[in-house]
């Protein structure tokens, strides 16, 4: 039951200018109570463009609110879900758009080890632990650590975990930056680094796509490529068996673009798993995820990362939710490439270790880029 340590670690923790001072861009939404409530924090909508590419993020939750893009016919839409009003991102339990930890994914039983110590998380998912427990990253108010404008510009948001969040060993520092980094692209980079305890990090962004625009059907007839050979498959409450699967032959095979509706009826409960992405396994070098594709907007995201896994997720629990500008969010309507580390890692001493001690950094990092097909 004990998490391996990580090998020390080559990644430096970054250094950032000064806080800039910042006006939020307010986009007509209502601060939760919460928000209210703790007085000095407040809510901050922050958009990022070049050209008629932009997204907009909040620190609340450090969450993606949107991102807009032409179609082929230059027709502009927002390809991610979300809510109309930001209190309704306060409990929620679909993740639209979140950054969630400290673990991503699902932690078996609530517990774990580290070191002979052990600790138990907040129980959100029936026996176990999912995104962080109930207060996970996704429900707490991040600071501005950077703000640069631009050309090219970008967004550093910072939290301070504290020792025993959730259940969670020691205080964690995470900083995450949303950058346009070119024409029709973005990135994610995410550091975490222990102030004092060994604890385990998985950190994960949770937007979910429908590349018609957000409302516009179902994600089942996108074209889709994941470039994996292999699953790591779960038992009836999606914690991984530990092993490991090859693809091929079976309904998770998307090593060629396939549309998830082709397959999904033999998938019980729709698509809900981790791959095992192709290629440099260790979490070091960056490369191609996923390819998607929708044919009447013409629209293409490619997705790349230095994770090991990513989980693939259909929308499953969706079920009609109203999301921004009246949309109906109906099962399938959005799909979900969560770049990871392996689930369960903590149990399942094969997976590629997740605990970090002080003095090593976490890195992750995310790169959307956008075309249209011809
Ligand atoms: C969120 O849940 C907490 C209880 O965990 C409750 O006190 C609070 O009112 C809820 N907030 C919203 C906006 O639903
Ligand atoms: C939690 O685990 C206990 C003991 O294994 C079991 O009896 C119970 O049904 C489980 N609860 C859920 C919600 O899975
Ligand atoms: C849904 O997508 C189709 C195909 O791109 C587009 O023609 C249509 O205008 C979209 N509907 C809405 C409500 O945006």
């Amino acid at each position: 039951m004990s998490g391996s340590m990580r090998m020390a670690s080559s990644v430096a923790w970054p250094c950032l200018a000064v806080v800039v001072a910042v006006a939020a861009l307010m986009i007509g939404l209502v601060a939760p109570a919460e928000a209210r409530k703790e007085g000095k924090q407040s809510i901050g909508y922050y958009e990022l463009r070049r050209g008629e590419f932009s997204i907009v993020v909040t620190n609340w939750g450090a969450t993606i609110l949107s991102v807009n893009l032409p179609d082929k016919n230059g027709k502009i839409d927002d390809v991610v879900l979300g809510y109309k009003k930001i209190g309704s991102y306060v409990n929620d339990t679909t993740y639209f758009g979140a950054l969630v930890g400290r673990v991503a994914n699902r932690i078996a039983g609530g517990r774990f080890t580290v070191k002979g110590q052990p600790y138990h998380t907040y129980k959100n998912d029936g026996n176990n632990t999912l995104h962080g427990g109930h207060r996970g990253f996704n429900q707490v108010f991040w600071s501005v650590r950077e703000r640069v404008t631009g050309q090219f510009p970008y967004i550093t948001f910072y939290y301070r975990s504290y020792d025993g969040e959730q259940g969670f060993p020691g205080a964690l520092d995470v900083l995450v930056t949303y950058k346009i980094d070119g024409d029709d692209s973005y990135s994610v980079t995410m550091y975490a680094r222990p102030v004092d305890k060994p604890t385990p990090v998985n950190l994960a962004q949770h937007t979910y796509w429908n590349l018609r625009g957000h409302g516009n059907g179902t994600i089942l007839d996108h074209a889709v490529q994941i470039f994996a050979s292999a699953v790591t498959p779960v038992d009836a409450d999606l914690i991984p068996t530990g092993a490991v699967t090859p693809v091929a032959g079976t309904p998770f095979d998307f090593r060629t673009p396939a549309a998830p509706g082709a397959h999904i009826a033999d998938v019980p409960g729709g698509y809900d798993i981790n791959y095992v992405l192709d290629g440099e396994a260790d979490g070091q070098g960056v490369r191609k995820v996923a390819v998607v594709s929708e044919a009447t907007s013409g629209r293409v995201l490619e997705l790349w990362s230095d994770q090991p896994g990513v989980q693939f997720y259909t929308g499953n629990f969706l079920k009609g939710d109203e999301g921004k500008g009246g949309a109906h969010y109906v099962k399938h309507g959005g799909l979900c490439l969560e770049t990871q580390d392996f689930p369960d890692a903590l149990h399942n001493p094969k997976f590629p270790a997740e605990i970090y001690r002080k003095g090593q950094v976490y890195k992750h990092y995310m790169l959307y880029k956008f075309s249209l097909a011809n």
